[in-house]
């Protein structure tokens, strides 16, 4: 391109990782109050919020995730610092939480944490699957029964009631027993579906010899219909895991949470015992699973803790973005929008303008006013306020100005009034409730 006899050549612009996505302004509003309102839940419910650091050493997931699971065979951000140190992006939060608790000892006492923060995950980029995606996680560390299982349950539910998802999302959960049962299971799995190895889909024919459980979870017609006539799980698992089990239905029950017994859930991390669970969407495509979780009584002790009994979840907050998008944020509280737009018709009048919109904040902290900054006639800057959703237009013009007042505007009904702010802004205050 030839502009005043030199010629401009465009850099190539940097475009951000994929798989990692900003969150335009657009979005972030939403976002925000998605994240406000999953803090107001976790408060009702005593969960304190913890926050760790985004990078931990590789060998934390290894020994907590395991190494035969997709996220540390094949999904891990890893890499050596400047000392050679290997470390890497947290794939996810449960280990780091172990990790940090352990260190700061403070599972003496029972703990209710939650923590939300960006994740990494090295998988193919579709809907609802980010290479960088962010989760709302909770941990709950010190209790046995089946009780605390069923409060995050019941936490989990009210959050959807919250955001106007319960019609859309529903829970499944499962039994997986003690990691003894597991062991004699899959030795039980294995012999079973070797009679028919190559009928079974490549993955699966890789996990019976990796992670045969996972092979449950298989997403082949082909091999589910194999699996109709494999052991089960339920035969393997204890009389005290059954009794767990029971118990958890029974407080789900009387708490009004219907539960879906998937015999077929087992989870993708090696951490779980007993109690599993995932919340699913059918409105999601493929990557429905919106929520999920489980008990994880080793982890503390494999991780040089003392023995300590966990449970916890994490949800993916953009599958519920794009739950609640689809439902055009309706249900979700609070607004994006300011509550009033101030017009100023003429520059000359920005000293009062600021006068008067620095108190009105004092007075309303929370209410969100934006005023006009430029040039720009009353009829553009009407255009401006009605774009911006605000319900009220402040107008302060010659008169406003020359006899302290300021024209009130309500753009939803047209309503249209003058509030003097000569000694203060209380009338004006008021007048915006
Ligand atoms: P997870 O099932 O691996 O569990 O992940 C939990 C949720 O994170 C998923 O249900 C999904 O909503 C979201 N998620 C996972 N991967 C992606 C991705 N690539 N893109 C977008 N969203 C994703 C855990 O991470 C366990 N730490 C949960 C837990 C906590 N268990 C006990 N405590």
């Amino acid at each position: 391109m030839k502009t005043l006899g030199f010629t401009f050549m465009p850099l190539k612009k940097i475009k951000a990782i994929r798989g990692m996505h900003d969150i335009t302004p657009d979005k972030s509003g939403h976002w925000a109050r998605l994240e406000k309102a999953v803090a107001a839940v976790f408060a009702t419910y005593a969960y304190r919020e913890i926050r760790m650091p985004i990078v931990e050493n590789t060998g934390l997931f290894h020994r907590s995730i395991g190494e035969v699971t997709d996220i540390v065979e094949k999904e891990m951000y890893t890499f050596a610092d400047r000392n050679g140190e290997s470390i890497a992006l947290r794939p996810e939060g449960t280990a780091g939480c172990v990790r940090a608790c352990i260190e700061h000892s403070l599972l003496d006492t029972p703990q209710k944490l939650w923590y939300n923060g960006p994740m990494f995950r090295y998988e193919r980029p579709q809907k609802g699957r980010q290479r960088q995606f962010h989760q709302i996680g909770a941990e709950a560390f010190g209790y046995t029964g089946a009780e605390v299982e069923a409060e995050i349950l019941l936490l989990n539910a009210k959050l959807w009631r919250v955001l106007g998802l319960e019609k859309s999302i529903s829970l499944q959960i499962n039994n997986i027993g003690s990691s003894e049962a597991r062991a004699a299971y899959r030795q039980a799995l294995v012999d079973y579906l070797n009679q028919y190895r190559s009928d079974l889909d490549a993955d699966s024919q890789r996990r019976l010899e990796t992670n045969p459980l996972r092979i449950l979870d298989s997403k082949d017609a082909a091999t589910q219909q194999l699996l109709e006539g494999a052991p089960a799980l339920s035969a393997f698992v204890s009389q005290e895991s059954k009794e767990h089990f029971a118990r958890l239905n029974e407080l789900l029950a009387a708490g009004g949470v219907e539960a879906l017994h998937n015999p077929r859930l087992v989870r993708g991390l090696d951490y779980y015992n007993d109690t599993v669970f995932e919340w699913v969407s059918d409105e999601l495509g493929a990557q429905g699973t919106v929520c999920g979780g489980g008990r994880y009584d080793g982890l503390v002790e494999q991780l040089g803790g003392k023995p300590t009994p966990a449970v916890g979840f994490a949800m993916g907050i953009e599958r519920l973005y794009l739950l609640l998008e689809a439902h055009d944020f309706a249900a979700l509280p609070g607004s994006d929008a300011p509550g009033a737009y101030v017009i100023v018709a003429d520059p000359a009048y920005q000293a009062f303008a600021f006068e008067v919109t620095e108190s009105l904040r004092s007075a309303l902290p929370e209410f969100a006013i934006m005023q006009h900054l430029a040039a720009g006639s009353i009829k553009s800057q009407f255009k401006k306020a009605d774009k911006s959703g605000a319900k009220f237009a402040l107008v302060i013009a010659e008169n406003e100005v020359a006899e302290q007042t300021v024209t009130i505007k309500n753009l939803h009904t047209g309503e249209q009034s003058i509030v003097s702010v000569s000694k203060d802004t209380t009338e004006l205050a008021a007048a915006l409730k």
